[in-house]
């Protein structure tokens, strides 16, 4: 059964007008077709007449460039891009091309985005490439490359590097953490570095405290050790954090509660700029690195006490802590939090009472304490009447009618004196906050398909 691999191809060339395909990319095009090696038999490429505009697997835009080509992949490392002297994006993300990355691309020098994500490619990414001055953006994802330490000493010298997707594209190496990294003041551009699913070893690596302009840190899905550094809460653009899935140990910092980006709305959380029109023009690229403001730490050895710094970082919209073994009660400040749309505290020893105050986070729509040690009664009213049995369970001392289980009004009494008086707001605003809810709940529940929207659609570019 063949396949049809699509690949789309920008050729930026001079931008005269012209009413039909360029001569330039009209060359360019055949003799790339040309070699690659297997071109296959099922897929009838018609590219004899003059107009490549025409021709079939190719797309042009109202002014007659190539946008899309249509054909199969091969052997990538025999394409010749040595022709397309002014070549300055390339996508071929998503085809079957394999083989090593082509040392021919670092010849086009204007190169300013490169994605070569989900293919098979193998071997490592070419050294010539440090020369590329205005490379930009870089997308290898889910492909089988290998020596990720040398990659990160070639592509610190690209001072342009912005954009770097390379999730699960290294396999079992040690995370580049070598003193040419810390020493050499590289990556000073770099606002997305996504380095998931590689099963890397080692610590969080401390040159990465050296990039002042990292908004988005990935390291999901790997096998990192050691402790989450503190310096991680001085970065001074950070605004989504994901190291889901590592084997981190020893407490949650309380200086991630510093993250500037998550804290003032001073700090630039705007993305949109690294979305280059050629990925994706169907989507509005505003919206495409849209992610939402996010700490996930989930899955991992973290212990101790949830410090309640966290309460801080009051434009974050969504926190995991899931599945670690954090300990001690929720914190209050917990409720400051108010763009909170999505808060997972599962899979922990959490004791003590749920906060009446989580109450006022009119934008929850997902929230789980499944599986810790609380007790006492479950809030009602606000997004609480909104959560199922299911975010409770695993809690046997918990109680409710969203358990079917009723408190014990003794109990109730006995631990009210233990507490520090609630806040006298919290009562008297009850029926205020009535009307406001159903509101807080449809516009947090849209919210949320257009973030999800957003996370597809990122997927497409890594
Ligand atoms: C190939 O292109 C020629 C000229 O444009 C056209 O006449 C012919 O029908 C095309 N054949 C196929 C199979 O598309
Ligand atoms: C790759 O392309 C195929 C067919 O065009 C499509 O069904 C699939 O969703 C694409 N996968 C990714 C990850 O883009
Ligand atoms: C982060 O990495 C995971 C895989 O570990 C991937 O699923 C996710 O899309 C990545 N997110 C970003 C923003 O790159
Ligand atoms: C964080 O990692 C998880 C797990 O790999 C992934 O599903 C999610 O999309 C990631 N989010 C971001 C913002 O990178
Ligand atoms: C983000 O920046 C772009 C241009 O760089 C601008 O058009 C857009 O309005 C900004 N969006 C927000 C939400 O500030
Ligand atoms: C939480 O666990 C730590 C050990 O990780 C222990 O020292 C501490 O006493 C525990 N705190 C509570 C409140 O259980
Ligand atoms: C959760 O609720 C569903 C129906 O709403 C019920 O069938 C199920 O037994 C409940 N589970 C628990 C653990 O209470």
């Amino acid at each position: 059964m063949p396949i049809f691999f699509i690949f789309f191809l920008f050729i930026l060339i001079s931008s005269v007008h012209a009413l039909s395909c360029n001569k330039l990319e009209h060359d360019s095009l055949l003799s790339f077709y040309k070699q690659i090696s297997v071109p296959s038999p099922e897929i009838p490429l018609n590219w004899s007449s003059i107009d490549c505009c025409k021709w079939e697997g190719v797309t042009c835009n109202p002014e007659s460039r190539v946008t899309h080509l249509s054909i199969s992949g091969g052997e990538i490392a025999n394409l010749d891009f040595s022709p397309l002297k002014k070549l300055e994006a390339i996508d071929f993300g998503n085809n079957s091309f394999v083989g090593n990355i082509p040392v021919s691309l670092c010849l086009c020098r204007s190169l300013i985005a490169v994605r070569l994500a989900y293919n098979q490619l193998t071997g490592e990414i070419p050294a010539c490439m440090a020369g590329l001055k205005s490379f930009s953006h870089l997308s290898l994802s889910y492909n089988f490359l290998s020596n990720v330490v040398g990659a990160f000493r070639i592509l610190i010298r690209c001072d342009h590097l912005s954009v770097l997707f390379l999730t699960g594209c290294f396999n079992d190496e040690p995370v580049p953490n070598d003193g040419h990294l810390l020493h050499l003041n590289g990556f000073q551009n770099l606002q997305i570095l996504s380095l998931g699913e590689c099963k890397l070893k080692g610590e969080v690596p401390s040159w990465i405290g050296k990039l002042k302009k990292l908004k988005v840190l990935n390291l999901s899905y790997n096998q990192i050790t050691g402790t989450i550094p503190k310096w991680l809460g001085s970065m001074p653009s950070l605004f989504v954090l994901n190291i889901t899935r590592n084997h981190l140990t020893g407490e949650l910092p309380r200086e991630i509660g510093n993250l500037n980006a998550l804290v003032s709305d001073d700090a630039d959380s705007n993305l949109s700029n690294l979305a280059l029109p050629f990925l994706f023009y169907s989507l509005q690229y505003n919206r495409l690195f849209n992610l939402p403001k996010g700490i996930k730490v989930g899955n991992n050895g973290l212990s101790g006490n949830l410090p309640a710094e966290l309460g801080n970082l009051r434009l974050l919209t969504e926190l995991d802590l899931n599945d670690n073994y954090f300990n001690g009660s929720i914190p209050n400040e917990l409720s400051r939090l108010v763009n909170l749309e999505k808060l997972d505290m599962s899979g922990n020893h959490l004791t003590g009472e749920i906060p009446e105050s989580l109450k006022k986070l009119h934008f929850l729509s997902h929230f789980t304490v499944a599986n810790n040690d609380l007790e006492g009664e479950i809030p009602k009213g606000g997004q609480f009447d909104t959560f199922t049995n299911t975010s409770f369970e695993g809690n046997p001392k918990l109680c409710g009618s969203v358990l079917q289980k009723n408190c014990p009004p003794a109990s109730n009494g006995g631990e009210d004196e233990m507490l520090p008086p609630a806040p006298e707001e919290e009562e008297s605003a009850t029926s205020l906050y009535t009307i406001p809810f159903g509101l807080g709940y449809s516009v947090g529940f849209f919210v949320v398909v257009i973030s999800l929207l957003f996370r597809s659609s990122l997927k497409c570019f890594n």
